[in-house]
């Protein structure tokens, strides 16, 4: 009652197909071979019978023996059948190729558009990720980001930030804000900015962006000619800082997280370079800390913190 089933062979089309013609193939040479001992032995008794037994010993076809003409015919019908199977009817047969090679160009096909939907489903994947990381992004401020990029600038009430390849003003405490917030970090900067330095400053991985190919530097200092390439040269800090000028300021607002601006409280109508305005509906203040003009300072100024909305 319970006995095992008999298992049923799982032979697909293809492969009973396949045997079938291997059968097919083994009859017709098996017939070929028969044919040829026979025609081997047909000729010895064609021969027997000629020169033996005597008959029709007066019979000549062309001058020949009439066994001789039997044995070439049979021997030219042997060649026919030997081409035909081995020549003509290739391996299993012509039918057979073309039916083998359309049943290969159609799974090629079927492999093809399934490697189609895979590439699809996977690049949809990969779009709804880059999706999810965008809003999670917007949606989830306290969310941890691999770094954050920081604009740190000094700059007027009408955002003058500099003036003939320098500085508009000297204040000390900006300056020590600066180095505070900076040291350790990668500094990115305009070619110009670089060249307002005397030196390199110490303790700061200097990025220098310029549009010349051999732009000579101190040692250490890294030459790159775009904005990307810098922010991968930066990748491995935690806090890489833009430290201006005001051309790498504008091309880099749009992707800071950050803005650490000391707003000098005054006009500068003389500067010719500037930082860009702070959209209020992008960024918003997060900080800020006054510092009043004294005999060290010609102006009173205030750090400010803007953060990313
Ligand atoms: N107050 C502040 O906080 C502050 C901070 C920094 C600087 N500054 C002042 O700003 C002034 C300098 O600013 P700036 O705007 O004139 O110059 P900059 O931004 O420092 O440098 C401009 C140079 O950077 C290179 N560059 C810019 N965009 C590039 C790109 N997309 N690809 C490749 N190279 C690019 C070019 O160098 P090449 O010409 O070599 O190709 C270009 O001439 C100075 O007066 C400086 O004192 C003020």
């Amino acid at each position: 009652m319970f006995g095992k089933k008999k298992p049923i062979p799982q032979i697909d089309k293809t492969q009973l197909a396949l045997i079938k013609n291997a059968e097919r193939r083994i009859k017709q040479k098996k017939r070929l071979y028969i044919h040829f001992v026979i025609f081997l032995i047909g000729s010895v008794l064609l021969i027997v019978a000629n020169t033996v037994l005597n008959i029709g010993q007066e019979f000549k076809i062309f001058g020949l023996d009439w066994f001789v003409i039997a044995i070439i015919v049979w021997f030219v019908l042997f060649i026919y059948h030997f081409i035909s199977v081995f020549i003509i009817n290739k391996f299993m047969g012509r039918d057979w190729e073309d039916q083998q090679r359309d049943l290969l160009v159609a799974k090629q096909e079927e492999r093809i558009e399934k490697l189609k939907q895979e590439y699809l489903a996977k690049e949809s994947k990969v779009a709804k990720s880059q999706a999810f990381d965008a809003s999670a992004k917007s949606s989830a401020p306290f969310q941890k980001k691999k770094s954050e990029l920081t604009l740190i600038a000094a700059a007027g009430e009408d955002n003058g930030i500099g003036k003939d390849g320098d500085l508009i003003w000297h204040l000390g405490d900006d300056l020590k804000r600066f180095k505070n917030l900076t040291s350790g970090h990668c500094i990115i900067m305009g070619r110009k900015t670089f060249e307002s330095f005397k030196n390199p400053l110490p303790n700061r991985t200097h990025i220098v962006i310029t549009r010349q190919d051999n732009y000579a530097v101190p040692s250490g200092v890294i030459v790159v000619h775009n904005l990307d390439d810098a922010l991968d040269a930066a990748r491995k800090d935690a806090q890489p800082f833009i430290i201006g000028g005001g051309e790498i300021y504008r091309q880099a607002i749009g992707m800071a997280d950050k803005i650490e601006l000391t707003r000098v409280h005054g006009n500068f109508p003389t500067a010719d370079t500037f930082f860009p305005e702070i959209d209020g509906f992008i960024w918003k203040e997060t900080h800020r800390k006054e510092h009043s003009k004294d005999n060290t300072h010609n102006y009173a100024f205030s750090f400010l913190t803007y953060e990313r909305k």
